[in-house]
């Protein structure tokens, strides 16, 4: 069951349910640490990325346990600082449950996360954030041994608007006495949905979604109960997907506010798109134009994450695209894949120039990453014939049942029997 077959080249119709966001939920599940009672998200995606989140909770000592797609975490037994270097491996961004252990412990200790299919994923940021903090971080032989004992909060300005950093200095500063303001924070939505979770469990934290938050630290907390926001990036890969095989679609359970930097390149690019009471509906004929230059930027940018997903909804049709992708290194490795279907792509350094063909040809493909992944599948079912997609654990890490959503499309898609 690792590899998807899709017949594609014919128009989808139909609609569906965008999951929770993986990368609210992750931070939030690293959050749950701060809390010594029990919180239950309520649509919360089934994730390999949760699984991993969830299996280190439960080395923690933390009782978590599924009821439906609500996941409840009792953190109130926790017992151990420590996270081993196998359960690191599973997930690069393991290392946000940094802050969030200092924070209720004043101890931890973990291996350096490796890098990923992206290129070098450092955390310098991560570690100097907290270190301004009080926290006092040795790192050797990979591993890393932190304590923080007495954290206080200050003024911290991130030199990028780093995601990880940002989420990583709110779960710190949540465990420093007084308070801390982050300057330079990133904006994304999903940090603004961990606010809305640690503001429901007590702790004192304003300013998400601008670049200064503010975090009162050693707030008492209580048990809450927390909806995860929905997927943009999930939502940006259903539209994605009509827009390149033709047809329509409406998504619910989506906030189009999220997503207007890649809707707004799809309408450049020749669909009709409406948004409103948490829907958005898409028409598209199959053929897509140009969407002028796409400049991957922090939120409110464009999002890196859909940066493939846009790409492979523009290989079939007529009109130039280029593409600058300036926050990864190497985040074009499901070029080489694409161009196996027939695509007109040539990339230098961080720019890709895609040109729009005719016709897409169904192919052995196989995922690189997670978001490339789900790039092939955009493409299959843009492309004539068969295309058989491998290495699918990649796309299970951020998409649910991509199949049976795409299912819910018209596509014409199944596990393979392998
Ligand atoms: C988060 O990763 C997301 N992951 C990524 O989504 C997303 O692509 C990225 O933000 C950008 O939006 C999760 O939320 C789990 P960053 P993160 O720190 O936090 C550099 C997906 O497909 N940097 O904002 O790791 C870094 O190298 C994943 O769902 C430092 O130099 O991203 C990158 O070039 C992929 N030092 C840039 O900042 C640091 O200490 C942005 O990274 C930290 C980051």
């Amino acid at each position: 069951m690792n590899e998807i077959i899709i017949r594609g080249g014919r128009p989808l119709e139909g609609s569906v349910r965008v999951q929770g966001a993986k990368n609210s939920v992750l931070p939030i599940l690293a959050a749950t640490i701060l809390h010594p009672g029990q919180v239950t998200l309520q649509g919360c995606p089934h994730l390999s990325d949760v699984e991993a989140s969830i299996r280190i909770l439960r080395h923690l000592g933390c009782q978590v346990r599924w009821e439906g797609d609500e996941l409840l975490v009792d953190s109130s037994s926790i017992s151990r600082w420590d996270i081993p270097d196998h359960l690191m491996r599973e997930m690069r961004s393991s290392v946000i449950f940094l802050g969030a252990i200092l924070a209720r412990l004043g101890w931890a200790e973990m291996s350096y996360p490796g890098g990923c299919e992206l290129g070098p994923r450092p955390i310098d940021l991560h570690l100097s954030t907290l270190r301004k903090l009080g926290a006092d971080l040795r790192e050797s032989g990979g591993q890393m041994r932190c304590t923080a004992q007495h954290m206080e909060g200050r003024e911290i300005a991130l030199s990028i608007p780093s995601v990880g950093a940002t989420e990583n200095a709110i779960l710190a500063a949540c465990g420093a006495e007084g308070e801390t303001v982050l300057v330079n924070a990133a904006r994304e939505p999903e940090i603004k949905d961990l606010q809305d979770f640690l503001q429901a469990i007590g702790c004192q934290v304003r300013g998400a979604g601008s670049s200064t938050i503010c975090i009162r630290g050693r707030c008492p907390t209580h048990d809450a109960v927390h909806t995860v926001m929905p997927d943009r990036i999930v939502a940006a890969t259903y539209l994605a997907a009509v827009a390149a095989a033709g047809g329509t679609v409406e998504l619910h359970n989506v906030d189009y506010r999220h997503l207007s930097t890649v809707t707004a390149a799809l309408h450049e690019a020749g669909c009709r798109i409406s948004g409103r009471d948490g829907r958005i509906t898409l028409h598209a004929s199959g053929r897509m134009g140009s969407a002028g230059t796409i400049r991957t930027a922090p939120y409110p940018g464009f999002p890196t994450d859909a940066q493939a997903i846009l790409m492979a909804a523009l290989l079939r049709g007529q009109g130039t695209t280029v593409f600058v992708e300036t926050i990864f290194e190497s985040r074009y490795r499901h070029v080489d894949e694409l161009r196996r279907m027939g695509a007109d792509i040539s990339v230098a350094d961080r720019v890709a120039v895609v040109t729009g063909v005719p016709k897409l040809s169904g192919a052995d493909v196989r995922c690189t990453d997670l978001r490339g992944g789900a790039a092939l599948l955009v493409a299959g079912l843009a492309a004539e014939g068969t295309t058989r997609i491998g290495g699918v654990h990649h796309i299970l890490r951020g998409y649910e049942e991509p199949v049976r959503d795409l299912k819910e499309l018209g596509a014409e898609i199944a596990w393979s029997e392998n």
